[in-house]
């Protein structure tokens, strides 16, 4: 097993060490999905982000266990789906079983259910996360209204909120929201979102010996957002955490601020 890339970490409430680059597995399954998330491991990455409805975090489990690795060494995200609001307890129950571990290091609401089940999931997860099987809970797709109202419910806003993030979805005031109110902000689709062929990321890219996608992932560290990219490529896996030996100046990030996805 490769040694941890030394990977920048954001600090959840309660001293949880998020780093900020993982592995997103959407889509990876069965054989597949045990291969690339093995792939990712030893390619260094310790984050992995998985979700009931991506049905396989026995897969992912799977791989942890073969990697040989402590548990406490990887981040280990899972999300509930709307199908299980109001079986919050039973869900992360299987998500633990499937994933072969006794806790997971984030659990998020997978998108937020409508009405006032929105406060009724949140105080569920404060309910788990009380019990110790889940270390930080936090959100997916929420608006900040929408963790507003969970503070004014309950006085504990999510620890994070998992959002779609690229540079042509980069939105300054959004993520100046989510700082004031100190929620880690994490990115996904950090790719598809972005138009790898596009000359201002190429032109970075090449002036650094890097690739867009490269370029484009660095570009999430500088902003301070945690991104997690999937590919079922080793070679790729291996190339989106193989950013840190390189920085963007505030010019350059600047310039990739808003670039169109086409
Ligand atoms: N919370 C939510 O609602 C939500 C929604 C969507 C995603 N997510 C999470 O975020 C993760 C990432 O988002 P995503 O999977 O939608 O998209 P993504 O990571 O932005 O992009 C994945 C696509 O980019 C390709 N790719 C990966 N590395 C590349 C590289 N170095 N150069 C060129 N192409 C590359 C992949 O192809 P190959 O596989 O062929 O390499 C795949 O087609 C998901 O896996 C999931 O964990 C969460």
């Amino acid at each position: 097993m490769t040694e941890a890339v030394a990977v920048p970490v954001t600090t959840l409430p309660g001293g949880v060490e998020m780093p900020m680059i993982g592995f997103g597995t959407w889509q990876l399954r069965g054989r597949a999905g045990r291969a690339a998330v093995t792939s990712a491991l030893a390619a260094g990455y310790r984050h992995i982000d998985t979700a009931t409805m991506y049905g396989n975090e026995s897969e992912v489990g799977h791989a942890l266990a073969d990697s040989g690795l402590d548990r406490g060494a990887v981040f280990l995200t899972t999300k509930l789906p709307s199908s299980r609001v109001e079986r919050e307890r039973a869900t992360i129950a299987a998500s633990l079983r499937a994933l072969g571990t006794d806790y997971v290091d984030l659990w998020l609401v997978h998108w937020p259910p409508a009405g006032r089940k929105l406060c009724q999931v949140w105080r569920e997860f404060l309910a788990v996360r009380d019990e110790g099987r889940v270390r930080a809970i936090g959100v997916s797709n929420y608006s900040l209204a929408q963790i507003d109202r969970l503070t004014e419910a309950t006085g504990v806003t999510p620890a994070v909120n998992q959002i779609p993030w690229s540079p042509a979805r980069h939105d300054p005031a959004l993520l100046a929201g989510h700082r004031e109110r100190g929620v880690a902000l994490e990115g996904y689709s950090p790719l598809k979102g972005a138009n790898l062929k596009d000359p201002v990321l190429t032109g970075i890219a090449t002036a650094h010996d890097v690739t867009p996608a490269q370029v484009v992932l660095r570009w999430h560290l500088e902003h301070g957002i945690t991104v997690i990219p999937k590919s079922s490529h080793p070679d790729r896996i291996a190339a989106n955490i193989d950013v840190l030996r390189f920085t963007l100046t505030p010019d350059e990030v600047a310039r990739i601020d808003g670039r169109p996805r086409r």
